[in-house]
């Protein structure tokens, strides 16, 4: 990877995975490496040149790395775990999260055990017509952006140890679930997020995949939006991470402009510590609307820009940019 390799990641838990910075999508899908010949299904996916072997067990996946959930094999102490996660998340959420989060959070049903994921899916199913599908981890962009666009969202089935309650280095099921599922509850955004995925196959053609997860890291990982109430958080890295959330919302350390797609697409990021620069949406419908019309030319167009004046560093405000200030 271009920078810290997973191990070298700060203990500063985010709730999510170190993605590389040129090649990582989404949720930190990571290119495929080769075989290691312990999986006799599909390729195990590892982050780029990190020799971490993958925690997933792959042999249990289906061609489209989809897998069953097998819901009696955790133990006591899986369960334990997502309680305790469960519960220290959502004591922080209000005045911190976006209310459609909140709301959306009860759709998990009961914290006292790991959800399960087709009853979850059912209620979904009715709400906005997604699914929530079990993978053994983080899997290639392109099989990620293939589920996105037949509204299927991938949810890692295990969870961190006990030892990982703070910090774990790939996206668990309680990242997967508690920190993506809730907004697809909510209309405007399930439709960003098909829309995403069917951005990101063409994308893969376009060989602009870097550009395009930029936008998904400042969006579906760390978007904060911008209500009548102050600022929140909808980023689902910042909703299942312990010290993010607060960081993101009332710190005076990091910097927070206005949504703006060619800027995001321009911007590095930080994978190995909370973010130094956030962007700030209006409403879920600007989102979906900002981000409607063909990349196939703003792709161009960015790099034609990154060509002539460089990337723009993960917590920089340009002159002329307006700053959106902590919550008090
Ligand atoms: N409109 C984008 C395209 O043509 C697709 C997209 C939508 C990508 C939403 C990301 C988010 O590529
Ligand atoms: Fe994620």
């Amino acid at each position: 990877m271009s920078t810290a390799p997973p191990n070298d990641a700060k203990g500063v838990n985010r709730g999510v995975a170190p993605v590389t910075e040129s090649r990582g999508v989404n949720r930190g899908v990571a290119p495929v490496t080769e075989s290691r010949g312990v999986n006799r299904g599909v390729a195990p996916v590892t982050y780029g040149t990190g020799n971490r072997p993958p925690r997933g067990d792959y042999g249990r996946a289906r061609s489209d790395y989809t897998c069953e959930q097998d819901h009696a094999r955790y133990t006591a102490a899986d369960h334990d775990t997502y309680r305790r996660l469960h519960a220290r998340q959502l004591q922080q959420l209000p005045g911190l999260a976006c209310e459609a989060f909140i709301t959306a959070v009860e759709h998990l049903g009961p914290p006292d055990q790991i959800p399960r994921f087709d009853a979850v899916s059912e209620k979904l199913m009715r709400a906005t017509g997604w699914q929530i599908v079990s993978v053994p981890g983080l899997i290639p962009e392109e099989a990620f952006f293939a589920l996105l666009a037949e509204r299927r969202f991938p949810v890692t089935d295990w969870i961190r140890k006990p030892e990982e309650f703070d910090y774990v280095v790939e996206p668990d099921v309680f990242h997967d679930l508690f920190g993506h599922v809730p907004l697809l509850f909510v209309p405007a955004f399930a439709d960003y997020m098909q829309a995403y995925g069917a951005g990101g196959l063409k994308a893969s053609r376009l060989d602009a995949c870097e550009l395009l997860a930029r936008l998904y890291w400042y969006t579906v990982e760390f978007g904060l939006i911008d209500t009548p109430q102050g600022l929140r958080a909808y980023g689902a890295g910042i909703l299942s991470s312990a010290g993010e959330l607060r960081h993101s919302v009332r710190s005076g350390e990091p910097r927070r402009v206005g949504f703006d797609l060619q800027r995001i697409m321009r911007s590095r990021y930080r994978i190995d510590s909370y973010q130094a620069g956030y962007f700030v949406i209006d409403s879920f419908d600007q989102l979906f609307e900002a981000t409607a019309p063909d990349f196939t030319p703003v792709y161009q167009a960015v790099r034609e820009r990154i060509t002539r004046e460089g990337e723009i560093e993960a917590g920089a405000v340009l002159s002329g940019e307006r700053e959106f200030s902590p919550l008090a």
